[in-house]
């Protein structure tokens, strides 16, 4: 537990916190998310704050919004020790930890402009999560954990 002295970031009323992000990690999580602050949810962010468990840590805090299964995919990604709380009447009502899941869709295009996935037809992109990165399913291109952020299909 946080006391009131360490709490950096306001509690929130209903929403997600995602909490034990790695430090450095916040940008790319609010890209994942899609949030550029043009859509009007109160997004309150804290950077390299102090963490007993990680040393230091980013935390994103979402007013009004849950998280889909492809968003907590993706995030497992860039931020493997991540926890999902969902608030409701300020209280804590689910705490999940990200999972690495074996596959993701959709969130992440391919980096090969030649890939089918990028062609001008219905196939919607679908990779293999590997140890350090990802693997498309059409052409095998991998994009590396650090460059996930910068192969976003959001907006
Ligand atoms: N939180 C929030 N608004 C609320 C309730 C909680 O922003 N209305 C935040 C807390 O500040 C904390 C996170 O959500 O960063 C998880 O809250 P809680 O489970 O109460 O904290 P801890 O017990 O410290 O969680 P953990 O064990 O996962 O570190
Ligand atoms: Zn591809």
């Amino acid at each position: 537990m946080t006391d009131d002295h360490q709490l950096r970031v306001s509690k929130i009323r209903n929403g997600t916190v995602i909490d034990h992000v790695a430090a450095g990690q916040a940008l790319n999580v609010l890209a994942i998310l899609g949030i550029d602050g043009t859509s009007g949810e109160a997004v309150s962010v804290g950077m390299n704050v102090p963490s007993d468990r990680l040393g230091r840590k980013d935390i994103v805090k979402v007013e009004g919004r849950e998280l889909s299964q492809s968003e907590v995919d993706v995030l497992s990604l860039i931020a493997p020790a991540a926890s999902i709380n969902i608030v409701r009447d300020y209280d804590v009502v689910e705490k999940n930890r990200v999972v690495r899941p074996d596959a993701v869709a959709s969130i992440i295009s391919c980096p090969n402009r030649n890939c089918i996935s990028n062609a001008d037809e219905p196939i919607q992109s679908s990779f293999t999560v590997l140890s350090d990165g990802v693997r498309c399913d059409y052409c095998e291109t991998i994009v590396r954990e650090d460059e996930v952020a910068a192969n976003l299909d959001v907006n």
